[in-house]
């Protein structure tokens, strides 16, 4: 079967917020939007009939689970990841920043510090932060055009620190920890006592070459780490709200989900269960071809930015969002976003939205039609020829 990515499909008028936040965020409305990590693709056909097929019946009541929503969960950790996880590990949650919130309130105090690793999705400052707990940031370091762990500083962070949020693979910078960078992690975390909280919604977006390996599968991981996921990213259904937390230690997952209870917070929608269990189950010819649409996408970005020297992007090996170091362009932060909205007419992430390290840099989303970027890249080239 073949999936026609190429087509373009409207987003018009179906409140899609990379196009209707455009006037707010960028100050016009006519710039190309390659900023929210959602894609301009259709999602898998078998999620889209699943959804139909349920509206189809006028009654949509209290859900109970749906046989099959917890196994197919399990069972994409066991066929995608070689990660065997027990049903019982798994809480729903309504989203992951919801569940990275509230994992900072129940398994710190006020004060306590909380380690991170920027430049990264904004709210892993935020959560820290709204709940008066310390930020503690391990700064990633490019080397070699390659994003690296400076251990003795994530070490000598650790020590203070009673939680560690790690992005795995990482947003922005693409990367895909390897066995021995996560081994390390974890090693100091169990000899520092320090929980981790791993975000993996990037898992199964990830490059030819690389390989996603879930900490919490790794030897003494289990017991210290909450692992959060979501088929949103991959399947293309952030839009639904559908997220579950998979916790091995049973005094860690009765302490997480006491909290989700007691704001009745812990439940799949009939509509999060019904996409779910589709995505994991029904669409994985669907996936092949999208990951492979994705990197012909990126390989096609690297070409083009060939003949713009100044702008180099970082090696991704996941994700699909190009992390553009635009340092050689020479402009500030701000003269930087205003050449992209105003002069290209792109509307990208600005770099420093992801906080330290983020400086110089833009993110760009290509999960788009060809043609999309086509366009995205005849307009850069063009500002930038007249600079
Ligand atoms: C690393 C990471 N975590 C979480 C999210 C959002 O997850 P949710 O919509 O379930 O809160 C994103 C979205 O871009 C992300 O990049």
């Amino acid at each position: 079967m073949k999936f026609d990515f190429d087509r373009i499909v409207s987003r018009e008028g179906t409140h899609s917020e990379k196009y209707a936040a455009r006037l707010e965020k960028f100050g016009r409305e006519d710039v190309l939007p390659l900023w929210v990590a959602d894609m301009d693709l259709p999602t898998a056909p078998a999620i889209q009939k699943a959804l139909l097929e349920r509206m189809e019946h006028p009654v949509y009541g209290y859900t109970a689970y749906h046989e099959g929503y917890f196994d197919a969960i399990t069972g994409w950790m066991r066929k995608e990841h070689g990660w065997e996880v027990e049903t019982s590990w798994v809480v729903p949650v309504s989203s992951i920043v919801t569940a990275l919130a509230l994992s900072v309130e129940v398994f710190s105090e006020k004060g306590d510090g909380v380690l991170i690793q920027p430049p990264i999705y904004p709210p892993f400052y935020s959560v820290v932060r709204h709940q008066k707990r310390k930020v503690l940031e391990n700064v990633l370091v490019p080397k070699e055009g390659r994003y690296r762990i400076d251990f003795a500083d994530f070490e000598a962070k650790a020590k203070e620190a009673k939680l560690f949020l790690l992005c795995s693979p990482h947003n922005p910078t693409g990367r895909v920890w390897e066995r021995e960078e996560l081994e390390q992690m974890v090693r100091i975390c169990r000899e520092h006592d320090v929980l981790i909280i791993s975000d993996e919604v990037h898992a199964d977006l990830v490059y030819e070459g690389y390989r996603h390996i879930p900490v919490a599968s790794l030897k003494g991981a289990g017991e210290i780490t909450v692992t959060l996921n979501a088929p949103s990213k991959t399947f293309n259904i952030a839009g639904i709200v559908t997220a579950y937390a998979m916790i091995q230690n049973d005094r860690l997952r009765r302490k997480f989900s006491e909290i989700f209870r007691r704001y009745y917070l812990s439940e799949a929608s009939l509509v999060s269960q019904t996409a779910t269990i589709a995505a994991y189950t029904e669409s994985d010819l669907w996936l092949t071809e999208l990951r492979r649409y994705l990197s012909e996408n990126l390989a096609y970005l690297h070409e083009r930015l060939k003949q713009m020297p100044k702008i180099v992007p970082m090696p991704m090996e996941s994700t699909f969002l190009l992390w553009l170091d635009c340092r050689g362009l020479g402009m500030d932060d701000e003269k930087l976003q205003a050449w992209f909205v105003h002069k290209v007419g792109i509307g990208l992430n600005p770099g420093i939205s992801f906080g330290t390290g983020g400086s110089g840099f833009m993110r760009l989303n290509y999960a788009v039609s060809r043609q999309v970027l086509e366009e995205a890249m005849d307009k850069l080239q063009k500002a930038y020829d007249g600079i």
